[in-house]
């Protein structure tokens, strides 16, 4: 970036001691199992439920109980998502979508007044909450694939809520940027605003004493006092008090399903990612598809004509999610014909070598930020693995927190297409595939995918980020998988960004000025962006006579410490 150009020597030499020394210290090596989590308490939390025994499943419940205490921007019991788990024994892969899905009182044009989509109220208050799937999906995790208790994978997150812990970097800057939403809140003020009504700074110890209740309550009742007893009551009231209509009933008829995964060849890889109503497995195989016939290795890493195709490949996929990605159960989305080689070839004939095409010719970004999802990847010492991907959507959610029980609810509504054409808080617009309807799952971009190899775990990924999320698992699997980087080179490589549209490409300040020129040159009109998505990976990168040794890596751009023993 020109930002470097102008810098003096020491400075840049500075900035890559500090790089190098933080790559370092997000990464972690063991010979049995590991955990990458975007916070190092939540990694360490998964990594005791490891040691105590416990499998890859329960690793990673723990892991994102424990985010959802020390990030609740990110994740917490009012959200929802979708988790990816591969048992060795079974050789085979499951997929558990506990997506937050619509009230009954949802419909097609609820955030329409005067014809014009009201985006504020998808986004903030209580029209903005779906149906959470955070306690049924965990519960569903534990029950069909743990080997441990609830009460045992809730012990670490119910302690840190108990004891308290120091407020980190991401959180501090989350709430400090978003302390006049919180403070409009009563009980996000009361947990988040110090009594003088300023944000806990970084260093500052925060206890969750209620939340930590209602860990106690989900550890030894599982997810029912959150579907059906008196935390659901306090749902409906504290969604109903900030204008929105979800009731107890809506979350009584709440399911956490499994799905069939998606899987998808590349070279002689195979991923097991995840299906609709998440957009992300999709998404990032109709891109393989495209690219796989190229030789990347041959372009090089962040080449300019590896970026020039991959941006134009995400073109083509993100105005395919655009049109027909929606909620299976709602809507037919035509997989099979979108992931088929002759879609793939149509796509690689349109691409042009030499110039970037406007989007049209494939069918806004202002851009994602990473605050409102987290995700978590694990190994165990048995080669299952999962990878988990949660949210509240974006940061804090709705902004509306359930008085005296700890939850912060999630503004998922925002993620379905409020109106043709209207842009979401990330910049994405949809059509009718993915318009409201009551009991409607809303699309996602969540990304959980596990990669095999001779039918072992090669490396488990997925990230936060919005639409990024997708680009940016994408691009890590490449590096590791195409370009043979090592997990940590490969998350902390400079990454791109496309999605159709708006008409321009994201580019963080690490892609080379040469290489920026030449996008540039070819048309693509470039946006610097400081961090595009943050993924947590794991590879497994040695297996012998039944041990393996793994790597985990945090993505540096979200501050998080992986572990492994
Ligand atoms: N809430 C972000 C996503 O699901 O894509």
């Amino acid at each position: 970036m020109s930002r470097l150009r102008a810098t003096p020597l020491a400075c840049v030499v500075t900035l890559a001691c500090v790089l190098i020394c933080w790559q370092a210290r997000a990464a972690a090596t063991g010979s049995h199992g590991a955990v990458a989590a975007e916070h190092r308490l939540a990694s360490r939390a998964g990594l005791e439920i490891l040691r105590a025994g416990g499998n890859a499943v329960d690793a990673a419940v723990a892991a994102v109980l424990a985010t959802g205490v020390v990030n609740p921007s990110s994740s917490g019991l009012g959200g929802g998502g979708f988790m990816i788990v591969y048992l060795a024994d079974e050789g085979r892969a499951h997929a558990i979508d506990y997506r937050e899905r619509a009230p009954a009182s949802a419909h097609r044009d609820m955030y329409i007044r005067d014809g014009k989509a009201d985006t504020k109220a998808s986004r903030r208050g209580g029209l903005a909450v779906g149906i959470p799937g955070e306690p049924a999906g965990l519960e569903l995790a534990i029950t069909q694939f743990g080997s441990l208790t609830l009460e045992e994978v809730t012990a670490p997150a119910l302690q840190l809520a108990t004891e308290g812990f120091p407020v980190e970097g991401h959180l501090a800057k989350q709430l400090e940027a978003n302390t006049e939403a919180l403070a409009a809140d009563a009980e996000l003020a009361a947990i988040f605003l110090r009594e003088d009504g300023r944000p806990y700074r970084e260093g500052d110890k925060l206890q969750r004493l209620h939340l930590a209740d209602s860990l106690q309550k989900f550890a030894k009742k599982g997810s029912s006092p959150f579907y059906a007893g008196a935390i659901a009551e306090d749902i409906e009231t504290a969604v109903r008090a900030r204008g929105g209509t979800l009731t107890r009933s809506d979350l009584g008829s709440y399911k956490a399903l499994q799905r069939p995964p998606l899987a998808t060849g590349y070279g002689d890889w195979r991923l097991v990612t995840m299906p609709p109503p998440s957009s992300g497995g999709g998404t990032i195989a109709q891109v393989l598809s495209v690219l796989e016939p190229y030789d990347l290795g041959e372009l090089g890493q962040n080449s300019s004509t590896y970026l020039h195709l991959l941006a134009e490949s995400l073109k083509a996929a993100f105005s395919d999610r655009a049109k027909f990605y929606g909620d299976p159960d709602f809507v037919d989305v035509p997989l099979a014909r979108l992931l088929s080689p002759g879609h793939a070839a149509a796509v690689r004939t349109r691409i042009s070598s030499v110039r970037a095409l406007p989007s049209a010719a494939y069918g806004n970004v202002d851009g994602g930020s990473d605050s409102g999802t987290t995700h978590i990847s694990v190994v165990d010492k048995d080669g299952n693995a999962v990878a988990c991907t949660t949210s509240v959507n974006t940061a804090f959610g709705s902004m509306v927190g359930v008085p005296n029980r700890g939850i912060v609810l999630n503004n998922t509504m925002d993620d379905f297409s409020i109106q043709p054409g209207v842009a979401n808080a990330f910049g994405l617009v949809g059509n009718e595939a993915n318009s409201v309807a009551a009991a409607k799952r809303p699309l996602s971009s969540m990304s959980p995918t596990i990669v095999l190899s001779k039918g072992q775990v090669r490396m488990v990924a997925g990230a936060s980020g919005g639409p990024m999320i997708i680009t940016s698992t994408l691009q890590t699997l490449l590096n590791v998988v195409e370009f043979e980087m090592s997990v940590e080179d490969a998350v902390t490589a400079p990454r791109i960004h496309h999605q159709w549209m708006p008409e321009m490409l994201a580019v963080e300040g690490g892609i080379p000025e040469p290489v920026r020129d030449s996008l540039t040159r070819r048309g693509h009109r470039l946006r610097p962006f400081s961090a595009i998505g943050s993924v947590q990976a794991v590879e497994v990168i040695g297996s012998s006579g039944g041990k393996r040794t793994v790597r985990a890596m945090s993505d540096p751009r979200k501050g998080g410490v992986a572990a492994a023993y």
